[in-house]
């Protein structure tokens, strides 16, 4: 599973997209970062927070997309970033925010922040949510060893 071909799961339905959520979050670590691209309305809100309910976080504490906010903090059985980056254009700005210092002890999952992944220097996941003909999917990409090793310890259906 840990190949260079991206891995593709289908998402037909909610409850596969938090079956798939589930998965991942059994396997990830404080220091993990899962990057979620894809267009608005891919998903990638509801994923984070389908990861977030399997992490341990409270159903009665909501979780939303931290559009304005650019970064929430969550409790879990770890702690957990999430991030939007979608407003952002420039790496300084990404630096600016802290953000690289706060993922080293936290599960990160991060919407739009692929394009930063050097400048943020953690290893995890990409995954890409999309429509291909007219069926949701995602599109999973190692990236680095850790990200490799999630990948292969997946257990996906
Ligand atoms: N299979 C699916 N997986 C994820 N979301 C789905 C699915 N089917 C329908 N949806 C809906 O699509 C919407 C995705 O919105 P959101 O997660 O905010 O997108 P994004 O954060 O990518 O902009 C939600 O309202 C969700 O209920
Ligand atoms: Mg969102």
């Amino acid at each position: 599973m840990a190949s260079a071909q991206p891995l593709v799961l289908p998402l037909p339905t909610r409850r596969a997209t938090l079956r798939f959520a589930k998965s991942l979050a059994s396997v990830l670590e404080v220091g993990d970062v899962v990057f979620l691209e894809g267009p608005l309305g891919a998903g990638k809100t509801f994923f984070v927070r389908g990861v977030c309910r399997a992490l341990g976080v409270p159903s009665k504490l909501p979780i939303q997309s931290p559009t304005f906010a650019l970064v929430h903090e969550h409790e879990g059985r770890v702690p957990i970033v999430h991030a939007d980056l979608y407003r952002l254009a420039e790496a300084s700005e990404v630096s600016e925010l802290g953000l690289s210092e706060a993922l080293v002890g936290a599960v990160g999952l991060i919407e739009w922040g692929a394009r930063f992944g050097d400048v943020l220097g953690r290893d995890g996941v990409l995954v890409t949510l999309e429509m291909r003909a007219g069926q949701r999917q995602a599109r999973l990409t190692a990236r680095g060893s850790r990200g490799r090793e999630i990948l292969s310890a997946l257990t996906l259906r």
